[in-house]
């Protein structure tokens, strides 16, 4: 192709590194993203038993559907693999079994069809995210929310992430999840607490909000969630009560993360002054309690909240094929890309990493 020739990349993005097997083709013309399919097959029947992600059903659930999605999803797109300029697929953080699914698919694809390679790290799709349906230029501050996740990202450009701060220890949908299991009121956890907490006193039970009263952007779940459960064992809760412990549950976590991210703002806007954007990602994120305190938060702090519609904001694979034609038009993808090994932790932010040295030992685990 000649060098005038308009800069188009189309890329088959791969996700599969936690409950969702997913496939997408995604076009980026001119830093505009164009979602040619997009294809999401949920495990939650698998999981719902268990009221959690177990790792080895998920590996297996993977491994049966991964061809027929990708093939699903090229088929939607109404394109052929030589039409495509590479293949991309998740090649961690996450559950490692679901994710040498994903990533062997995308190699076997690529070097079949002689395509690039491109491995992504999940957190760099979900920070990317918002590229997808937005016009949203770097550098902006992601707050990640999810199952799996829960930090602050500064996203100055492509591959150009700092994490100010995150969890010490469960997620805050791992909370909520938990939460659920306890009242054995259904999983994903989330929207169950939600709905009942539309009905409760958000007030009647005195949870607490840890890490509040101390400085700094780290956040903590644990003790929120121990007390929940405290609650669980030592009352003999009616539906009423149900409701008032879900919806006291709901607007501690919701005065965590807004808290934490007015500071997290302040931060942020202390380095880059200017317009400044935060956008809010994952699935926690579809929580109305918390989108209405985030809004507020932004207000305050004269920056404008984005929030990608939430089938972007969930686990999908158009993030993981827009970072992967992001990373291919920019020259950022290594000669040996196949040869990549999958990595189970794979902090965004590895400079950060290695300076503080809880994370990565095990104690924040792949969540930070
Ligand atoms: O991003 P996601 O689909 O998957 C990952 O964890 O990566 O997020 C799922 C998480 C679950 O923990 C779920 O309980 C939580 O997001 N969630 C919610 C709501 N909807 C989903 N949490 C609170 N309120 C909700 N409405
Ligand atoms: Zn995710």
């Amino acid at each position: 192709m000649s060098a005038m020739s308009p800069s188009i990349t189309t890329v088959l993005g791969l996700e599969s590194s936690c409950d969702e097997t997913a496939a997408s083709v995604v076009c980026l013309e001119g830093g505009r993203a164009d979602v040619l399919s997009n294809v999401v097959r949920s495990q939650i029947e698998e999981h719902s038993p268990y009221g959690g992600v177990v790792p080895e059903i998920a590996a297996r659930a993977h491994a049966e559907i991964a061809d027929e999605v990708a093939q699903k999803a090229l088929l939607d797109s109404g394109l052929s693999l030589s039409e495509l300029d590479g293949i991309a697929a998740t090649s961690g953080p996450g559950l490692i079994g679901g994710v040498m699914v994903g990533m062997m698919t995308g190699k076997a694809l690529a070097l079949a069809s002689g395509k690039p390679f491109i491995p992504i790290n999940h957190l760099e799709g979900h920070a990317l995210s918002p590229r997808l349906t937005e016009d949203c230029p770097f550098p902006y501050l992601l707050l990640l929310v999810s199952g799996g996740h829960c930090q602050f990202i500064a996203v100055k450009g492509l591959g150009e992430y700092q994490r100010l701060g995150s969890t010490i220890d469960d997620a805050a949908g791992e909370a909520f999840d938990k939460l659920a299991k306890t009242l054995g009121i259904g999983f994903p956890g989330g929207p169950a607490v939600e709905r009942l907490a539309k009905e409760g006193n958000g007030i009647r039970f005195d949870l607490p909000r840890p890490l509040l009263n101390r400085p700094g952007l780290d956040m903590s779940f644990a003790g929120l969630k121990t007390a929940a459960a405290r609650v669980v064992e030592g009352e003999d809760l009616d539906e009423q009560g149900v409701r008032d412990l879900c919806a006291s549950f709901q607007s501690a976590v919701a005065d965590c993360l807004s808290e934490k991210t007015a500071r997290a703002l302040a931060v942020f806007q202390e380095e880059i002054p200017g317009d400044t954007r935060l956008v809010v990602a994952g699935g926690v994120a579809a929580n109305q309690l918390l989108r209405g305190a985030l809004e507020a938060v932004a207000r305050e702090a004269g920056a404008h909240l984005i929030a990608p519609p939430l089938k972007y904001c969930t686990d999908n694979a158009a993030m993981i094929a827009l970072a992967g034609a992001e990373r291919l038009a920019a020259g950022l993808v290594a000669a040996d890309s196949l040869s990549f090994a999958a990595r189970p932790r794979w902090p965004l932010d590895e400079a950060s990493a290695q300076s503080d040295p809880v994370f990565g030992g095990g104690k924040r685990g792949a969540k930070a």
